[in-house]
């Protein structure tokens, strides 16, 4: 059960015409969203795909010491999140999943490869488009160091690749070389795929998807919800909040906000409007941000994600969770009190199910909010135009 409070550290200040009249847009929105051809996110997953996912995952247990994930973007960011929220920060005992791709870093790379050398791993290519420069070129290398270790034969059981059901390299590439594969649906875009193959794989390899799944359903419950959120946020930005601060109190939850500004700034920025995410990490950032955040240029408002329950921990002043969020709430009568909206979004506690009905819920959200700054949530045409450049520059 999530708790949403929009109202109580916001109403005053925002204009409640600006509010009202937003909200009054909720059917036409929804008719909006209904009709748009992307939002294959929203359609109940097939169970044989699910079950085919997973066994998959127990095959790449029983022959690979890791999986090696290759993607970038919405091809990334949703089960690296997901994963490091339930990761354990010193006895990590799960099964290897290295994510890579994210960077052309050539001291990353050399280490990733010379790691890889000694191990025997299994590859997962995730990509839309198939022609991601930094996903393709992670790729080759790695294949070619799998090409002096495995046999054709053995390459066949340890690539698998997840991209479009019909169109580019990759999909050339499994038609041509038998490689297992997964379908990226035409009805959903990079940032809205973390129920697809793109992200259920990499997660089927430590949790239990069948889980995931019925979680991230259960978000639908939240429908009204994240439109009151999408219409509270357009209303903060008509009164010149122009920037979203995710505030989370628990460290894992870092690459959550990642995720969060990934999905609505490639959503919402665009045709020179949309509000800015950035995130903090608290109580670490009070002690950074917090000074600009209390005091300074109020363009800023924030969003905190709280959650009631955690390990117990006892301490000179108490139960340590209760202090985290009394310390947090303390914050947001604070922030507000120097004129900055906070919404609260609470969790019982950071668990699998919930934290998937989050994500439907913050993909709603993400998709009325754009329609309602009038601009196309599922597109990117701002990504591609450094792709393009990049792919000249590369040619010079
Ligand atoms: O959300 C999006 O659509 C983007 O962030 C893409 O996921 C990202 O650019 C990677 O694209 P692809 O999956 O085609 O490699």
């Amino acid at each position: 059960m999530i708790k949403f409070d929009f109202h109580n550290y916001v109403d005053s200040l925002i204009k409640k015409e600006d509010y009202d009249k937003l909200m009054d847009n909720k059917e036409k929105v929804l008719k909006q969203f209904k009709s748009s051809s992307m939002i294959g996110w929203t359609k109940r997953i097939d169970n044989n795909l699910v079950n085919k996912i997973i066994e998959v995952a127990e095959n790449i247990k029983k022959n690979s010491d890791c999986l090696v994930v290759v993607g970038i973007g919405g091809s990334f960011l949703g089960s690296y999140a997901y994963s490091n929220m339930f990761k354990s920060y010193f006895l990590d005992d799960n099964f290897e999943v290295i994510f890579a791709g994210t960077t052309l870093s050539s001291q990353y790379m050399s280490e990733l490869l010379n790691y890889l050398e000694n191990k025997n791993f299994t590859l997962n290519v995730i990509s839309k488009s198939g022609t991601t420069m930094e996903t393709t070129l992670t790729y080759s290398l790695i294949k070619n160091l799998m090409i002096d270790k495995y046999s054709d034969e053995e390459m066949k059981k340890r690539i698998i690749l997840t991209t479009d059901k019909e169109k580019g390299s990759l999909r050339e590439e499994v038609i041509e070389k038998g490689y297992e594969s997964f379908e990226i649906p035409n009805d959903i875009g990079g940032r809205y795929s973390f129920l697809t193959a793109a992200h259920l794989l990499p997660l089927a390899m430590n949790f239990n998807i069948k889980r995931i799944v019925e979680g991230y359903y259960d978000g639908g419950e939240y429908l009204d919800e994240a439109f009151e959120y999408a219409a509270i946020r357009n209303s903060l930005f008509k009164s010149g909040k122009y920037v979203e601060n995710f505030c989370v109190y628990e460290e894992n939850m870092y690459y959550f906000t990642e995720w969060l500004k990934q999905l609505f700034g490639e959503t919402e920025g665009k045709n020179g409007v949309g509000i800015l995410p950035m995130s903090t990490v608290q109580t670490r950032d009070l002690h950074s941000l917090g000074q600009f955040i209390q005091e300074g240029n109020k363009i800023i408002f924030e969003t905190f994600i709280k959650v009631n329950k955690s390990n117990r921990v006892k301490c000179n002043l108490g139960d340590l969770h209760e202090i985290n969020n009394i310390v947090l709430d303390s914050v947001v009568r604070a922030h507000y009190s120097g004129g900055v909206p906070c919404n609260i979004i609470e969790l019982e506690s950071v668990n699998e199910e919930d934290i998937a009905s989050l994500i439907y819920f913050f993909q709603l959200a993400a998709a009325f909010s754009g329609y309602l700054m009038g601009i196309e949530p599922f597109d990117q045409p701002g990504v591609e135009v450094y792709k393009k450049e990049v792919r000249e520059g590369l040619n010079k």
